[in-house]
């Protein structure tokens, strides 16, 4: 069993990573159904946070189903971080974790995220801080390091425990790499078998099939996985990765009733959470994801985002299902 402070979590836990504008509740809730063991929500501004904002505050919504939850946060000031950790810790959440690992330019060049990875004494402050703040455990998301010459991370994993953090995250990429190449899951390794470093230690980047998992879990000795992309549009990932750890076998893929039911459970969720319009508009970029792969799929696609009605959309969901229903997926 991997534990976070209190928290149990199965002997090779899978997690669900934070993803901005992807990862909110009803994403969540289609994860959670299909064997995601611990959440997060998307990372959420401490900037936002301290000050209000409806948006950032909207993200701190968190459901008792989906427990164990966390809330992210990522900031680049050390006052604004703790008063966002006390913020967050007040809608009761299972734990606090702190996005070190944000590349992008309007964070990393703001200082927060990936930045931190090139400011360690600050980075530790910030956490220490933060630590003190909540009564919470307190993890870290992070990468390799800012780039090839600087692969810090072995060094911010020891001083960030040294400081309270219960469990780390690792993207096997730097941040100048984004998301280009493959990750590299070696440096990920030598910090799990380093014998200073006693908390768990989840692996992330590219996993993509049970097989990689297996591969991954076997090769590098993890003490779990952080799945992202893999998980858009195909929630199930998460069982099939379990079933094949147990068995050794694949779990049959998704025939179309488990994808209208996912979809349609999507939408539902998204139209309770941001209300009809919205829960309708930002559905639309879902779609073809869970439709992927179906042959002639194009004119139904269609209907799909065009439509603002939903008894329209309900009604195409139900049309999609008796089309397919004779077509073997894989
Ligand atoms: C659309 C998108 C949004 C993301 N938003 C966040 C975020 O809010 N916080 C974070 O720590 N990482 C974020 N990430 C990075 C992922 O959590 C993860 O580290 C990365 O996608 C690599 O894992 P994967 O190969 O399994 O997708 C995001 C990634 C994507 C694709």
């Amino acid at each position: 069993m991997v534990k976070i402070g209190n928290i149990e979590l199965p002997e090779f836990p899978l997690l669900l990573a934070p993803m901005e504008d992807v990862s909110d509740p009803p994403f969540r809730a289609v994860c959670k159904q299909n064997g995601a063991d611990l959440m997060y929500t998307e990372f959420i501004s401490s900037e936002g946070l301290i000050r209000n904002a409806a948006k950032s505050l909207q993200k701190l919504d968190i459901f008792d189903f989906e427990r164990p939850i966390g809330v992210q946060i990522f900031g680049s000031d050390i006052d604004s971080m703790r008063e966002s950790a006390i913020i967050s810790t007040s809608v009761n959440p299972d734990l606090i974790d702190i996005n070190y690992g944000c590349p992008v330019k309007n964070v990393a060049c703001k200082g927060a995220g990936a930045a931190l990875l090139r400011d360690i004494p600050k980075m530790v402050l910030m956490t220490s801080e933060i630590v003190k703040s909540t009564h919470l455990p307190v993890t870290v998301k992070t990468r390799l390091g800012w780039d090839e010459s600087t692969k810090n991370v072995e060094d911010v994993a020891e001083r960030l425990q040294d400081v309270g953090i219960e469990a780390i995250s690792i993207h096997g990429r730097t941040r100048k790499q984004m998301y280009k190449g493959d990750a590299d899951w070696t440096l990920i390794a030598e910090i799990k078998n380093n014998p200073r470093i006693k908390i768990p230690v989840f692996g992330n980047g590219d996993i993509s099939s049970p097989e990689k998992a297996v591969e991954y879990k076997n090769r590098y000795g993890v003490d779990g996985i952080m799945i992202g992309r893999a998980a858009i549009g195909h929630p199930w990932i998460f069982n099939e990765i379990k079933h094949f750890m147990k068995t050794g076998e694949h779990l049959a893929p998704p025939g179309i009733k488990e994808r209208v039911d996912v979809t349609r459970e999507h939408l539902e969720m998204s139209i309770k959470w941001k209300g009809m319009n919205l829960g309708i508009a930002e559905m639309k970029r879902h779609y073809a994801n869970y439709f992927k792969g179906l042959p002639f799929f194009k004119d139904f696609r269609t209907k799909l985002v065009m439509s603002d009605n939903i008894d329209e959309i309900r009604a195409v969901l139900i049309a999609i299902e008796q089309e397919y229903s004779n077509t073997e997926l894989v």
